[in-house]
Order: C-alpha cells, then structure tokens, then sequence
C-alpha cells in the first residue's frame, strides 16, 4: 500500500459490536488472564489500543515490529539502556536533538557506559568504533541544523562491523524517509511531533525487526515507559492525516527557505531542499521530501534576532516542533538550553539561531510574517 494509505487504514481495528470505522478507545488497565494466549497489560505495551497504532507506525516504516512509548526521551532512553550494558561503547552523531545529546552526556557514564559524540561524515564513525562498540546512533535531517547523515554508508559500516545501528527519524517522518529500507535496525520517533501533529500530545514510537524488539521488549516493561489508550487513540487519529499535513509542510519550508534565502538581512538559511546545502545530494537520494524544518541566521549588524521574533504576529515563539501552526524558536533557550556552551559552539549552534518548524498555513502568510518582523 501507498504511504497515504496505510496512514488511513493500516492497523485500524473496526468496532465490531457497533459497526463502527474507528478504532474503539479501550481504557481497562486490568484483563482477564484465563484461556487468552499472553496477558495483556499497558505496560507490558499489548494493549488493542498500543496495538492498533503500532501496527500503522510499523507498516509505515516498513518493519516487523512496532512499539509506542510515552515519549520520543522514553523510546530513545530505552533503546539504548536495552542494548548498551556496563562496559559497552556507543557512538553517536554530535548534532542531535539536545535531549538526548544531555542525555548522554548526564546518564552514560553513571551506567560505565562510554559514548563518543562524531561529526556526520560516515568516516568520522568509522574512526571512532570501538572493539566494544555496540550501538551507533545517527539523526538525519538533525536537530536543529539539519545536517544531513549519509544512511545507507552508516548502516553498511556498522553491519560490517557487528554493530547494531538506530536512527531519529523526528524530523524527517516515515512519509519523508524510511531509514530501514536503507539499512537501519531500529527507527525511533519523537511522536510528539510530526506524528501527533497538532502540539497537544507527547509520546514516542520504534520500529525496528522482532528479533531486536524482543531485546527492547524485556528492558522496556522494566522502565515502563508505556503510552495510555486516550493518547493512543489521538495519535491514531492523527497519523489519518500524516501525509497530507507532511506534503504541505515540505512544500510551506522549501518556499520558504528559497525566500530567505534571498532576504539581505538573513545571512544563513539550513535547509536540505536548497541546492546550496551540503547534504543536499545525500538528501535527494534518501529522502522524499526536505522537511518542513529549517534554520537560520539574522545579520546581526542590522536587526536583533529578540527584536524580530517579537514582531512575528503569526508565527509563534514556542517550544517544540511538527504541529500544523508554524513556530519559531532560538535552539540556544530551548531545544539544546541543557547542552552546555561549549558543547554548543562545538555544534556550531550560535545564540542568534532560529529554527522554524513549518505548518500547513497558506506560505504567502508566512512570508508576509517573516518579511514584516524583518522589516
Ligand atoms: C529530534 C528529536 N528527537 C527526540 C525528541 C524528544 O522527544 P520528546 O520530547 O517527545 O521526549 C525531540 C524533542 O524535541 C526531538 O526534537
């Protein structure tokens, strides 16, 4: 099936007792245990209504396997903490989202596990596997300056290696890049952006084959990160519609990048859809779509970035990213405000910063926005 859809009907469960077409919400905590072939509980993440919208994640992006954590935090804490013990080493891609960078660098070391964080080019990987390596970790498109990761080079090194791989696959969605296609054990998302996509829910998801999400499985009921039947449902609800919104927001980002692109007073714009990005290559073959984030620079000479995210009247500073209403914020006060300064500059992340995440509004009022506060 299209990737449209399978956002529409795969892992829907029709309610057979009233005929109706959506996925009943089944709130019960608690599940008989006799005569039924595994018990069912929300923590042990079987649940019909975990099951429904795992199915949908899982045949989105193309796995055995599926399962939905209370957050994108819970999903990645878990992955990890499932398949690094004490003594093991994770290599990991420096520019990420700044939780789980901060993540790294608060938790690891308190669990002897040792982590080294590489640039993106899959040669800066291969310098840093270790004899006891046993995770790499990428994110592509990253958070927050979009860089761009090359899959299918990582997943071919490491499974050269032994070495099991995963992927935040946040900022692209399934709709735009299916990680796993190109080699990539375990897909992980932060549900709470594009795959919720309104900015009023919070969870997690991972995709990855049953052997490994077996492995996940027995750590996972122990951490008991798992995702309640209400949100479950809303998120199912959502995911309808996840193609239509990620396809207008691919095209909402790209017009406008291309337009400040050429505004004299921006001096960068990161975007993967522009021809002048140096992933751009990498991103036309792996990805669908560009996105619907992108980042860029004020010349500071000539206006305050303060100044210009207070003028915006429709786009709103706020934290987060993915929903249908576009927002903006400085990466320095809020994606990576626990990722220390130097960590920071290292990134190349500067205080002047904004990063958009784009929605599905007509672009002509968002450019209207932009070039008014720049004005
Ligand atoms: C790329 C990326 N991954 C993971 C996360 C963490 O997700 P959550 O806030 O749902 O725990 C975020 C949150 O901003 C993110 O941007």
């Amino acid at each position: 099936m299209g990737k449209h859809t399978q956002c529409v009907h795969s892992g829907s469960m029709a309610d057979r007792v009233t005929r109706g077409l959506n996925t009943p919400i089944f709130t019960s905590s608690s599940f008989e245990y006799l005569d039924v072939p595994e018990n069912v509980y929300p923590r042990y993440f079987n649940t019909p209504n975990q099951k429904a919208v795992s199915e949908k994640l899982r045949a989105l992006e193309n796995t055995e396997s599926g399962m939905l954590f209370s957050s994108g935090m819970a999903a990645i804490s878990t992955v990890i903490f499932a398949l690094a013990s004490s003594g093991d080493h994770v290599v990991m891609q420096r520019d990420i989202y700044g939780g789980t960078h901060h993540f790294a660098t608060a938790e690891f070391e308190r669990f002897g596990i040792e982590f080294a964080f590489v640039g993106n080019a899959a040669q800066e990987f291969e310098k840093a596997i270790r004899e006891n390596t046993r995770l790499v970790y990428i994110e592509t498109p990253s958070n927050p300056l979009l860089r761009i990761t090359d899959i299918a080079a990582v997943a071919k090194l490491a499974k050269s290696r032994g070495i099991l791989t995963a992927i935040d696959n946040t900022f692209a969605s399934p709709i735009n890049q299916n990680p796993h296609d190109l080699g990539i054990d375990i897909v992980i998302h932060s549900g709470t952006k594009y795959l919720g996509g309104h900015s009023d829910l919070c969870c997690g998801a991972v995709l990855t084959s049953q052997a490994i999400m077996d492995r996940i499985t027995a750590s996972a009921v122990n951490f008991g990160g798992s995702l309640n039947a209400v949100t479950c449902y809303l998120l199912e609800r959502s995911l309808k519609t996840l193609g239509i919104r990620v396809e207008t927001q691919n095209r909402n980002a790209l017009a406008l990048a291309r337009h400040l692109q050429d505004h004299p007073r921006v001096t960068t714009v990161y975007y993967p859809g522009l021809e002048t990005h140096p992933g751009f290559d990498i991103a036309r073959r792996q990805m669908r779509g560009f996105g619907g984030m992108l980042s860029f620079e004020l010349d500071e000479k000539q206006i305050q970035p303060d100044r210009f995210a207070r003028k915006l009247q429709l786009i709103t500073p706020a934290l987060s990213l993915g929903g249908v209403e576009t927002i903006i914020c400085a990466p320095a006060l809020t994606s990576h405000v626990k990722v220390s300064a130097e960590d920071r500059r290292e990134m190349g992340i500067s205080d002047g910063l904004f990063r958009l995440s784009v929605g599905i509004e007509d672009v002509d009022d968002l450019v209207a926005d932009v070039d008014r506060a720049l004005e």
